[in-house]
């Protein structure tokens, strides 16, 4: 962790290297913001390829958070874009990035597995005092973190941002039984310094949103399901009833119905006191839009075309 800050945002958090590992959609933003509140950034992915899309997800939605910044000067907009890119490195080299970080933000596939593997290399590699994260949607963060040393559990979180991470305001920052007081303290004014509200919460499954969203999207689609009404009129009527932003069936598009899927089949087999939960059974139709490989937005068909 550098003493010298670069910023007064950075300074509020005592934290300003940060390595983001996964380039996705997810990670990009967790890159882009952080960046974009003065920390040096290091955004590690598998491949040149994947490092260079997250960029160019970065460079879009810096181009769209340009325009409102500095209206009617281009000049302005792109020298914006340019010196918050330049503030993150692209690599490939998980180690060398983990080893001059003072927080490591994990945003790879939701692989339980992999996860463990990538913090096992990053405890290897991490200065002692670095914070550890995930940005898991449904791992339990103690579960990820089984293969670290007692030590290293004590300075690991989770950190779970909303995706798109630039727009969305909040942060859960997920507290396990073997966090240090101060980890989650210097994590909560880390949220603070990069423009994001936290909330605190226990490690249980689905924290706070999803805990409370998957239920609802779930029982959307079983609407559907029973024929009730189309996800059109039931996205109209969340959106002009309960006033939403996005439908449920939007709203899965967006996640993306893999990731849907994901999350509720692993509640309902493996449990964390949901197994056999109805509300987290599986649905035909779900599981028949991913067997198409219709996920969502991303792949231009998902309840809806794209
Ligand atoms: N980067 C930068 N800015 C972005 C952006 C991005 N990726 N996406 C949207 N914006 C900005 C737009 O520029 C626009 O800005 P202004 O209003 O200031 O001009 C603003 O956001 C609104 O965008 P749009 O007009 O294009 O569309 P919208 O009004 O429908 O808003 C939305 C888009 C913010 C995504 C909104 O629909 C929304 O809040 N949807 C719900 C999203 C949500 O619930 N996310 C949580 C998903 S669950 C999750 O993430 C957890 C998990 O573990 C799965
Ligand atoms: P994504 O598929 O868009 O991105 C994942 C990235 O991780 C890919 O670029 C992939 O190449 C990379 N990756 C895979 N293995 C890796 C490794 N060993 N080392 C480094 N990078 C590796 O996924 P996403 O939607 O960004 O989700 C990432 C994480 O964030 C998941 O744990 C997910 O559950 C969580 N999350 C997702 C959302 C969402 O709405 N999509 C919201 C909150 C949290």
């Amino acid at each position: 962790r550098a003493r010298a800050f670069a910023s007064t945002a950075a300074a509020q958090s005592a934290i300003r290297r940060v390595a983001v590992i996964g380039g996705g959609q997810m990670g990009s933003g967790i890159a882009q913001v952080a960046a974009a509140h003065k920390h040096d950034v290091t955004l590690v992915d598998v491949s040149q390829e994947a490092l260079e899309r997250g960029k160019g997800y970065m460079a879009k939605s810096l181009g769209r958070v340009a325009k409102k910044k500095f209206p009617e000067d281009a000049q302005a907009q792109s020298r914006f874009v340019e010196e918050v890119l330049g503030r993150v490195s692209l690599s490939t080299d998980l180690k060398a990035a983990a080893g001059s970080a003072g927080l490591v933000i994990e945003a790879a596939v939701e692989n339980i597995k992999l996860k463990q593997e990538l913090f096992a290399g990053l405890a290897a590699a991490a200065p002692e005092d670095a914070i550890l994260a995930s940005n898991t949607s449904s791992l339990p963060i103690a579960r990820i973190a089984a293969p670290l040393s007692a030590e290293r559990k004590r300075r690991m979180i989770g950190l779970h941002f909303f995706n798109p991470v630039p727009q969305m305001k909040l942060v859960e920052v997920v507290r396990t039984d073997e966090a240090e007081q101060q980890v989650v303290d210097d994590a909560v004014a880390f949220v603070k310094g990069i423009g994001k509200v936290p909330a605190v919460c226990k490690d249980t499954p689905g924290f706070i949103v999803n805990r409370l969203l998957l239920p609802y999207t779930m029982e959307a689609v079983r609407l559907l399901e029973r024929d009730v009404a189309s996800p059109r009129d039931i996205d109209t009527a969340m959106k002009l009833g309960a006033g939403y932003p996005m439908g449920p069936f939007e709203l899965c598009d967006y996640v993306g119905l893999d990731t849907i899927k994901f999350i509720v089949d692993g509640w309902h087999k493996e449990g964390q006191g949901l197994a056999g939960d109805k509300l987290f059974a599986p649905s035909a139709k779900l599981d028949e839009l991913v067997k198409k490989g219709h996920l969502g937005v991303k792949t231009g068909r998902g309840f809806y075309e794209y």
